[in-house]
This record gives C-alpha cells, structure tokens and sequence, in this order.
C-alpha cells in the first residue's frame, strides 16, 4: 500500500490490540478510527452506511464482545458485535472492494485436543463468546469480500482489562494469588499481533493489488505453551513481587466460572509461517517485552 493514499476504517480503535493498530496502521493510509463512542457496532444500519460513505480500501476489526463469562446472559448483544457487525463489514467492504482483517478467537476449540489446533482443525466451541465468534468467522469467510481472518489467543498488554493487568493489581493487594493450572494456552502480547498484522498486510499487496491467494484463515500467537498459574508465576517473578506473593495452582473446579474454558487451546501457527514468514516469539520473550514497555505506555 502507498502512504496514505488510501482510506483504512479501524474498528475497535481503544481495545488492546485496537489502539496498537492505530499507531501501526498511521504509515500505510489515513486512518479513519472508530471506537465505541463514536459508533455502536449493533446499529447495523449505521455501520453499512458508515463504511459505503468512507469508501475504505482496508477494513480492520478489532472490536469485539470480549467478555466471555458475561455474553453467556447477555447473547443478543455478543451475536450482534461478534457475528452481526462482521458479517456487515464484510458484505460492505465487498461492494467497495476493500480487504477486510478481522480478528477471532482459540475459543471457537473444545480444548480436547493435545497438540497445537491447526486452521484445519475442527471447532466446536463451548460457550456463546465462542459460538459468536465462530458465526463471525463464517459470515466473513463467507462474504465474497478479499480478508484475513486472525485466530489469536490468551491476549495481554499494558492497556485494559486483562489478565496481566489483574494479577498486577491482586499481587498489590495480597500474599496469595490462586491461580487455575489445568488449562493450556499461550499467553500473546497484543502488541505483537498488531505488528504482526501490520507486516501480514505488507505482504498482501503485489502492485498495490490484493493477492486474493493469500486470503482465508490463520492462527496468530506467541509461541510455545504454558498454564494460566505458570503464566501468573512468572508475571510476579518478572515484577519483583516474587519475595513476598504466592502463586497457588488450583483446579478449574475450584473456581466456577458461568462459562467453561477449553482445557488446551494451543495454536499452530505454521500457516503464518509458511505463507508469511513471520513467527511471533516465544510467550516468555513476549512477557518481557511488554514488561519493558509497561512504563512508556501507562
Ligand atoms: N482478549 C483476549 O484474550 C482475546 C483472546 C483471543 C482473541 N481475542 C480477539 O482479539 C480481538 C481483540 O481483542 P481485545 O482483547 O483487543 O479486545 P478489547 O480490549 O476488549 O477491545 C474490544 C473493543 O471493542 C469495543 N466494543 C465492544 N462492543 C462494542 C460495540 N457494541 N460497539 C463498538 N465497539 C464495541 C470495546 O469498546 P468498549 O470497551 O467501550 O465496549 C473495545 O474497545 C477480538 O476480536 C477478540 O475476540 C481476544
């Protein structure tokens, strides 16, 4: 893409990886960011509207109904932000010949596996979040429209609610931290997903036009694996609270959640690899890296 010669529409421009994006997405056209404010993605009629009068070659979606144990009890709205909007996105930005980029979710897994889940692998979600976002990625696969549609999993950043961000706040205010030990994933720095999306988006243009062949489905993690309670050990190791907080393991039955999470959710991100060349580092590296950042960005 030419430096802003072309309209680029971001939607969820305030999330954790929304407000990465933004930054990122400055060098490669103007950037037209859209947070919740300034649209709400359930009034379909107005975000169709929104998009046709923008005329936007790239379309990016960041926005998405993240709160998994809430959208249990609250399933119209999370089918309207993580199905509905998607699907009118795309149906847009197929009549303006936009690329779309739209971000999904390891939650579209049962967590029954034991090795690294491919873009192949068959899903079968356990919760509403999860079948949302599943009928999200359909609709968007299904459209006609140019996309990427990005499985990413288990994010944190400096920004937002987010597990990171939680355990910081709890070692602040306690000895003990208790933390589950029975689900498997890998803990993914936003910001490295929007790098990682920015340098996927170098990669789909050939003359300034799309390579339609790149299009479809990829998985977008740090990589290796680990525990949410390995996960939390090592955040309170990496910010000193080691001496004085301790990280309990506990069961998923020891903390009832209105949702289940997938036990493993590890995802293979070969794909990105083999069409890209691009493979985001190891989980621990990224940790320290937005450790790093954590004062810049606060
Ligand atoms: N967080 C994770 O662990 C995780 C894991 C796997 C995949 N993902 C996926 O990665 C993507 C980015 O996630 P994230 O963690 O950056 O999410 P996030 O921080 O929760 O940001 C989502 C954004 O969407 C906005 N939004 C929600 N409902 C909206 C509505 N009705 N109208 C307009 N905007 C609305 C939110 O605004 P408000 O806050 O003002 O509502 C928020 O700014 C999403 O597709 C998510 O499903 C996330």
């Amino acid at each position: 893409m030419h430096k802003n010669s072309r309209n680029i529409l971001l939607f969820g421009a305030n999330g954790q990886l929304g407000s990465k994006l933004k930054s990122l997405l400055a060098v490669k056209g103007t950037v037209h960011s859209v947070g919740h404010a300034e649209l709400d993605l359930r009034n379909l009629p107005a975000l169709r509207t929104l998009i046709l009068e923008t005329k936007p070659a790239l379309i990016v979606n960041a926005a998405a109904y993240t709160a998994v144990d809430a959208a249990e009890s609250d399933a119209d709205n999370a089918r309207l932000v993580n199905t509905e909007a998607p699907r009118v996105m795309a149906e847009a930005a197929r009549e303006c010949q936009a690329l779309l980029v739209h971000y999904s979710t390891d939650y579209v897994f049962d967590g029954a596996a034991h090795t690294p889940y491919t873009e192949a692998s068959p899903v079968s979600p356990l919760g509403v979040y999860g079948a949302t976002k599943l009928a999200g990625e359909l609709a968007v696969a299904g459209s006609g429209a140019a996309h990427l549609i990005l499985r990413t999993a288990w994010l944190y950043s400096n920004r937002g609610k987010n597990f990171l961000n939680t355990m910081l706040r709890l070692a602040a205010e306690r000895d003990e931290l208790r933390v589950v030990n029975d689900q498997t994933g890998c803990p993914t720095y936003a910001d490295l997903v929007a790098e990682a999306s920015a340098r996927m988006l170098d990669g789909m243009y050939a003359g300034g036009v799309v390579r339609l062949e790149r299009c479809g489905l990829y998985h977008l993690t740090c990589q290796g694996e680990t525990t949410w309670w390995s996960f939390a050990k090592r955040i309170i190791e990496l910010t000193g609270f080691g001496e004085r907080v301790r990280v309990t393991a506990i069961t998923t039955a020891d903390y009832p959640t209105p949702v289940k999470r997938p036990a493993y959710s590890v995802l293979s991100n070969a794909k990105l690899e083999r069409v890209f060349g691009i493979r985001l580092p190891d989980w621990e590296e990224g940790l320290k890296r937005c450790l790093a950042e954590r004062d810049t960005q606060r």
